[in-house]
């Protein structure tokens, strides 16, 4: 069991922004952070974070709660799981009571098994012959904790000399399970990369082959701490750079990483034997850097190169793209000791638009009309996903390589972002304000409730009676909790309003009964004078007229 004062700690400790900012790419706006929902899918975002109350809400779907109930949901994890995976991600000691769970032990055997392979590289000349072939200085080796796996029966044997069980090395995505349910390493004789998380917990290892075996790399598989289209590899180590340069260079392996990183860029990272995808986009948001894609000049890396510099482009990002020409990688042309060719080649990295948009039209040969059409319906398709002054300022550009007027690409219709659908204007501002105010200041709720009733509320009665109940997870009190289109009023302010909301009710209420056919004559007649000469002027003067059930 995780002790209790340690998971007050780890709350007290975690900050919403940078959980969800993990998973989720977190705009700043206002007071608040939107993003699109991940819990449902939507193009304008409606999802909100609130740094100053700690939660998360949508408008869209309703979702909402704290840093756990997030982490929970959207990894589809227990109480606890999502408590440890929280302080993987932040790198937090948990205390448990007594034994240990899951995660501590899946930590415990990467944590082993990193120091072990260390070890290993140290007393293993064959391996450590072709790291120094390949370029890699001892002070790289050291940097990244490259290790050597060396053959299967050795890895089990320590796992089994350490005590660590080995479900739970299964678990890390250590060793892995055949037929017959025999237990065997997944590394073997290979080159090991330590991989970690961003905040520097290691998760998983890629390994490289250094005996000719047909996979060069094998990594971890996707374990609940290891998820390889989230993670890249190095960010730990480069994010100082990257925060402080705002730069980040994106290449594609491991050893890549390492050279770039021992030639002096240490804003490199790598995505790990995938394309990246939109859940890198939140780690590759942190601290808005230019983003550099440095890939291979080859036909998959040009592809790669295209695909990652329009999701960048799309997401608003600044950055550029260096494509290595015949067949090198930067690993290579470093180890060559090129590295002031490499740094002229990240100086003249083609910014991602113009790159894009070269590469969509060289697919066309732009002297058949036809062919010219089809290029020109891509390029103005992509720039359509621009925002519009972005777009403007590249319509020049695409003209001049199609060979057409820029006019063709029309004039900007809709000037300005799609209005956010979570601040529509609202008609009944009296009573949100009011909720509002009473979320936050619950001293209030008894006067209130002494000259309103829960009814006069219409269409928001159900909130308020939550509120009283005080239900705080009710998903429009949280809705509103995060709206900052509804201002917190003082107490005079919220007596002001109220009076104005009852005059309107009062008002309302009279033409009600006066329309009404089946009131008897006594009482329609008590309660209009009631009405008009007692309550509505006592409002006006100022007075707060209680409730009365009898009206
Ligand atoms: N990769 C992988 N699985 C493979 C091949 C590659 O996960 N079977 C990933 C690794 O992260 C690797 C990267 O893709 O580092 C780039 O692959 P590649 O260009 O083939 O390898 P290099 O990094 O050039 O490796 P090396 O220089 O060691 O040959
Ligand atoms: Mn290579």
């Amino acid at each position: 069991m995780i002790d209790n004062a340690s998971i007050e700690s780890l709350k007290n400790s975690i900050d919403i922004v940078d959980v969800i900012g993990n998973f989720v790419e977190l705009r700043k706006a206002g007071a608040n952070y939107k993003a699109n929902c991940p819990f449902h899918g939507e193009k304008t975002p409606s999802f909100v974070v609130s740094p100053s109350k700690q939660i998360y809400h949508c408008f869209g779907c309703g979702v909402g709660g704290d840093s756990i109930k997030f982490v929970m949901e959207l990894e589809k994890l227990s109480y606890p799981e999502a408590i440890e995976k929280l302080a993987s991600m932040f790198n937090f000691s948990l205390n448990y009571t007594k034994g240990s769970s899951d995660y501590s032990d899946a930590k415990r055997v990467l944590e082993a098994i990193q120091t072990w392979y260390v070890k290993n590289l140290e007393n293993n000349q064959t391996a450590r012959k072709y790291l120094l072939d390949r370029g890699i200085a001892e002070s790289s080796i050291q940097k990244f904790g490259i290790g050597y796996a060396p053959d299967g029966n050795s890895v089990i044997n320590f796992l089994n000399a350490a005590l660590l069980p080995l479900p739970k090395a299964l678990e890390a995505g250590v060793i892995a399970q055949g037929e017959g349910g025999r237990y065997y390493a997944r590394l073997v004789e290979r080159i090991t990369f330590p991989i970690f998380s961003a905040s520097g917990a290691a998760v998983g290892f890629g390994g490289r082959t250094i005996s000719n075996h047909p996979a060069k790399y094998i990594n971890s598989p996707q374990t609940k701490l290891f998820n390889k289209s989230r993670l890249l590899y190095g960010y730990d180590l480069a994010k100082e750079s990257i925060y402080k340069n705002k730069k980040l260079i994106v290449c594609e392996g491991y050893l890549d990483v390492v050279m770039f990183h021992q030639a002096g860029f240490t804003e490199a990272v790598a995505s790990m034997g995938t394309a990246l995808t939109p859940e890198h986009l939140p780690l590759l948001r942190k601290g808005d850097p230019k983003v550099i894609l440095a890939y291979d000049g080859d036909k998959a890396g040009q592809a790669a190169a295209m695909k990652a510099a329009q999701m960048l482009s799309v997401s608003g990002f600044d950055g550029g793209v260096v494509l290595f020409p015949d067949g090198q990688d930067p690993a290579d042309l470093i180890a060559k000791g090129q590295s002031e060719a490499v740094a002229k080649l990240l100086r003249e990295a083609k910014p991602l638009i113009p790159f894009v948009l070269e590469q969509t039209i060289a697919a066309y040969d732009l002297n058949d009309p036809r062919a010219k059409e089809a290029a020109f319906g891509n390029a103005k398709q992509f720039l359509d996903g621009l925002t519009p002054i972005i777009k403007d300022a590249y319509i020049p550009v695409a003209a001049t390589q199609l060979g057409i007027s820029p006019a063709l690409f029309g004039q900007q219709i809709n000037q300005g972002r799609p209005r956010d659908n979570f601040s529509q204007k609202r008609d009944d501002v009296a009573q949100l304000s009011i909720l509002k105010t009473l979320l936050e200041k619950p001293a209030l709720i008894d006067s209130v409730l002494d000259v309103i009733d829960v009814e006069m509320f219409g269409g928001y009665a159900e909130i308020f009676a939550a509120l009283i109940a005080g239900e705080k997870e009710h998903p429009h009190l949280m809705g509103l909790a995060v709206d900052e289109t509804f201002q917190v009023m003082s107490e005079e302010e919220l007596q002001n309003v109220l009076r104005n909301f009852l005059i309107k009710h009062y008002d309302m209420k009279l033409k009600n009964i006066v329309a009404d056919t089946n009131m008897p004559f006594a009482k329609k007649s008590f309660m209009i004078r009631k009405i008009k000469t007692d309550i509505i002027p006592r409002l006006k003067r100022g007075e707060l007229v209680s409730f009365d059930t009898n009206i």
